[in-house]
């Protein structure tokens, strides 16, 4: 897609026809060590593409990589920065440009009624309580969820769960969503239903997967071993590379 990065370290990157492209996200010198043990070390990343996938076997460094973009991990050593914002000493900023959504919904969920766990985020950044309920009804009804508002948020099927914590990142309007295995655990209609309101988004996404089908067509792909950013390029190269890393 031909992104020039050789510019100031923080300048928005513009896409070839002008568009801005995702915020940037930049990794310098970063290590992190965790529990006495390096889970990352020697990262050196300057993202700013729209749709980026992330590979790698369990236990290589993913979700710490994803967490260390919004100030939920802390580096070791060296610096992450979004848009020159330092995700540490300028965590607050960062988190209103970069939502994330986890692993497992139900930790992300904390109300009991769908409706207002998505207005939650409205209501954190200021809305009233009656444009927070009309923000969450609509961000519901954007994915087909409309008839979801009253409903109990424990009583979500697994794929319901995932788009409605999907719903309460996005109700936020952040410029990045990090994505943590978004479609582990889903059947294949609501996979498809999870990758394509990730195509959809105006946001940038970062997508954490096992799900190698989900990557195809995005714009960069990384692939970390032991920690380590092992391949960075193409979806295509980068699930080969994969496969034979892992065969
Ligand atoms: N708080 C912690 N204390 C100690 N070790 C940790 C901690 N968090 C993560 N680790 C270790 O860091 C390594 C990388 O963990 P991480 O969760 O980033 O991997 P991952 O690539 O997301 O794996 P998976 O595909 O299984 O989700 C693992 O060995 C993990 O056990
Ligand atoms: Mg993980």
């Amino acid at each position: 897609m031909g992104i020039d990065m050789d510019m100031h370290p923080n300048a928005p990157v513009l896409l070839d026809d002008g568009r801005p492209a995702g915020p940037r996200v930049r990794f310098d010198g970063v290590a992190v060590d965790l529990g006495g043990a390096s889970v990352l070390r020697d990262i050196d990343l300057d993202l700013a593409e729209r749709r980026i996938g992330v590979l790698g076997l369990n236990g290589s460094g993913k979700s710490t990589l994803g967490r260390l973009v919004n100030g939920l991990v802390a580096p070791t050593r060296g610096r992450v920065t979004v848009d020159g914002l330092d995700t540490v000493a300028d965590g607050r900023a960062v988190r209103r440009k970069v939502g994330f959504v986890f692993q497992a919904p139900e930790n992300q969920i904390v109300l009991p009624i769908v409706g207002e766990d998505v207005a939650l985020g409205l209501k954190t950044l200021g809305a009233s309580r009656k444009d927070a309920a009309a923000g969450a009804r609509r961000a519901l009804e954007r994915f087909g969820l409309g008839d979801l508002v009253d409903r109990s948020s424990h009583s979500l099927s697994g794929g319901q769960r995932q788009l409605v914590a999907l719903a309460a990142v996005l109700v936020m309007e952040p410029a990045l969503v990090v994505f943590d295995e978004p479609t582990t655990q889903l059947d294949l209609r609501n996979r498809n239903a999870v990758a394509r309101a990730i195509d959809a988004m105006d946001a940038a996404a970062l997508v954490i997967t096992h799900d190698l089908d989900l990557v195809a067509g995005y714009d960069r792909c990384l692939v970390l071993e032991a920690g380590r950013v092992a391949f960075d390029g193409a979806p295509a190269e980068a699930v080969r590379f994969y496969r034979e890393r892992a065969a």
